[in-house]
């Protein structure tokens, strides 16, 4: 019932459709499913396959051997289809992020103080229904917990840390600006630019790596309900890329500004997505490809 109100509301094929002819059709086309399909029962022991009844509450599993199939196995078991958001948030703007260094565990600044105090206000305006439960999740940085400091004591809700939250580990590089990188390691500096996902730095991550930490991230994502995460901006990106579907080659190189909170919400056929800024100046820390400029202050309007 619950995929069918979905369909009416947001599936392709019934767009700008009256939604009681949708539901019809839908109904409909499910019959015409039911007689051409075929059932695989007891007997096709010999089949891989997996049947999730109603949802997940029934989970039947058969000739399931190898590394991949099990983990889609735990993933499809793990996925919901009750309604929710996932607001995401950079940590408020940080001392780092003020001299342009990468990585770290510095503080907050003022304003990315002002930012976490403002952060209570803007979930609210981003539209939370009444008596909506939201679980926190941190990184283990001091800038994240910080940033939800404030949200966690006014709100009471849940609050967790994560260490695979933290931000992609900059190896050698970590501590300097990306001027610093590009004429210390000039071959490096290319490098990353040349393929962002791959590049792992000496002695720290590549963006795929990221992406392999977060798999349990991802997991308990899909099995949560209402979720904010504070975190980093590599991490961001790649959380963000995997609910909108960002290929590979752009997810590293997604503008995510800072002191801006984003609201995912899963549905049937993609996800919608809000973002709501803070009026609180912050530098960008985005970086074009092929230069190292220093992080730039916003314009006096923070951009999107
Ligand atoms: O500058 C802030 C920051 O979070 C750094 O700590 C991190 O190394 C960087 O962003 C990641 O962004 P990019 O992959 O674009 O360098």
């Amino acid at each position: 019932m619950n995929n069918i109100l979905e369909v009416k509301t947001t599936s392709p094929d019934y767009k700008g459709q009256d939604p009681e002819v949708a539901a019809l059709d839908f109904r409909n086309r499910i019959r015409n499913y039911e007689k051409a399909y075929e059932t695989i029962d007891d007997n096709e022991k010999s089949f891989t396959y997996v049947k999730l009844i109603n949802v997940g509450s029934t989970v039947i599993i058969n000739q399931i051997k190898d590394y991949l199939s099990s983990r889609l196995v735990y993933y499809i078991q793990n996925l919901h289809i009750k309604p929710r958001s996932i607001w995401l948030s950079r940590h408020g703007e940080s001392e780092y992020n003020l001299t342009g260094k990468i990585g770290g565990d510095s503080n907050i600044s003022e304003r990315g103080e002002a930012y976490a105090r403002a952060l209570p206000g803007l979930l609210k305006k981003s539209g939370v229904p009444p008596n909506t439960k939201i679980v926190i999740w941190t990184s283990t940085l001091k800038r994240t917990i910080q940033t939800a400091r404030h949200l966690a004591a006014e709100t009471g809700f849940e609050k967790l840390e994560w260490k695979a939250l933290d931000e992609l580990d900059s190896g050698v590089c970590d501590g300097l600006t990306y001027e610093q990188i590009a004429q210390k390691y000039p071959e490096d500096f290319a490098a990353r630019d040349e393929d962002k996902y791959n590049y792992r730095y000496r002695g720290g991550e590549s963006y795929r790596d990221v992406v392999i930490r977060l798999e349990p991230i991802i997991m308990e994502l899909e099995r949560s309900e209402n979720v904010i995460i504070v975190t980093h901006q590599a991490v961001l990106r790649c959380i963000y890329a995997y609910f909108l579907n960002t290929p590979q080659e752009q997810s590293p190189w997604m503008e995510v500004p800072l002191h801006t909170l984003i609201k995912l919400t899963p549905r049937a056929y993609g996800t919608d997505e809000q973002r709501f800024k803070a009026d609180i100046p912050a530098v960008s820390t985005w970086r074009a490809k092929g230069t190292s400029a220093k992080h730039q202050e916003y314009p006096t309007e923070i951009k999107a």
